[in-house]
């Protein structure tokens, strides 16, 4: 089958010919209709889980997918063929991923029927930046809270917290690298700051000068960075990093204590994500469909930045 690969860890993604996964016990063989592309699918190339899982290569790329359930091993009763299915995997070895015709997952993973009132295609964009997002709301409290600086807001995960935060009647400031106003005010931010022409630090102490209530950093690199958005939070409110660089020996501001947020995938939260979608509560932000033999230079593009929403590739 076709499929985009690393041949060695930090390797350039190709197109190599592999042969189709079997399923094994526990598992099935999802034909691939669309597969969501996520930093994580690099950051995985570039050796993220080295050390915690192995290796086989080449090492075919992706986590995300949507697709048709094509055949059972022994033991898989959750789905059956013919079954549209979603979801996120992580091979072990690492190197079964879904930039490929087919993939197998395991019954008892993150995997779910698709949302049913959108195609394969759409929902190949939502299961790991929709489950992130839709997780972070539960981390954070949010509910609890009233404005919610973003950072990072215009990409994949940042675009669905926008709508969940709005739809939980928060005040969102939606900080983005561009133009973003129209696209995040559609989305429901009640402001948008784009730092790379203003100061975001100015423009939100302005409007906030006891500090907003909770901050998601999507995008600081480093501690440093982080804690310069954290000092932007009011005594007793919430700051959380999706990168990990959150120093947990620090307090950001009274009360506040960064939170390294990381996502626990499931079935559950994937039927959580799909009834969010069905409901119109959220939109799987997809900005991007992309046949597969073209992934290499997507992935290539993506890594150099300017992100906005969701790109698929489609086998
Ligand atoms: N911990 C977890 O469990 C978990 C789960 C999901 C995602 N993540 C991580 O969270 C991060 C975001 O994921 P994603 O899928 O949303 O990525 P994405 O789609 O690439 O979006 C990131 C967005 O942030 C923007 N950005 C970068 N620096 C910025 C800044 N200083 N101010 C404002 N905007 C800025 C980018 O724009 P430009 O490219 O134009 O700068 C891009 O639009 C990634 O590092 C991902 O690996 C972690």
């Amino acid at each position: 089958m076709r499929a985009v690969a690393v041949k060695e860890l930090k390797g350039r993604p190709e197109v190599v010919d592999v042969p189709r996964p079997e399923p094994g016990e526990g598992e099935v063989l999802v034909r691939v209709e669309a597969a969501g592309l996520n930093p994580l699918d690099w950051k995985i190339a570039d050796g993220m889980l080295e050390g915690a899982l192995p290796y086989a290569f080449p090492m075919v790329m992706g986590v995300d997918f949507a697709g048709v359930v094509e055949d059972g091993g022994p033991q898989a009763r959750r789905f059956r063929p013919g079954d549209a299915v979603y979801g996120q995997v992580v091979s072990e070895p690492v190197g079964g991923g879904t930039y490929a015709e087919y993939v197998v997952v395991e019954e008892a993973g993150s995997i779910a029927g698709v949302p049913a009132s959108v195609p394969t295609t759409v929902a190949a964009g939502a299961p790991t930046a929709g489950m992130t997002a839709l997780d972070i709301v539960r981390a954070a409290a949010l509910r609890e809270y009233e404005s919610l600086l973003v950072i990072g807001a215009a990409g994949g995960v940042g675009t669905f917290l926008t709508q969940f935060a709005a739809a939980h009647d928060m005040r969102v400031i939606a900080s983005t690298h561009g133009h973003d106003q129209r696209r995040m005010a559609a989305f429901g931010a009640a402001v948008t700051i784009d730092a790379k022409e203003h100061s975001m630090v100015d423009a939100v102490r302005e409007e906030y000068p006891d500090g907003v209530d909770a901050l998601v950093d999507l995008a600081s690199p480093t501690a440093a960075e982080f804690a310069a958005n954290a000092a932007l939070v009011r005594d007793g409110g919430v700051a959380l990093t999706t990168v990990g660089v959150a120093d947990p020996d620090a307090q950001y501001a009274k009360g506040v204590e960064g939170i390294n947020f990381q996502l626990s995938a499931s079935a559950e939260l994937l039927d959580r994500l799909g009834q969010e979608i069905d409901s119109g509560r959220v939109v799987v932000p997809i900005e991007n469909e992309v046949p597969l033999d073209q992934a290499p230079d997507a992935v290539a593009r993506a890594r150099a930045g300017g992100s906005r929403g969701k790109t698929v590739f489609i086998p």
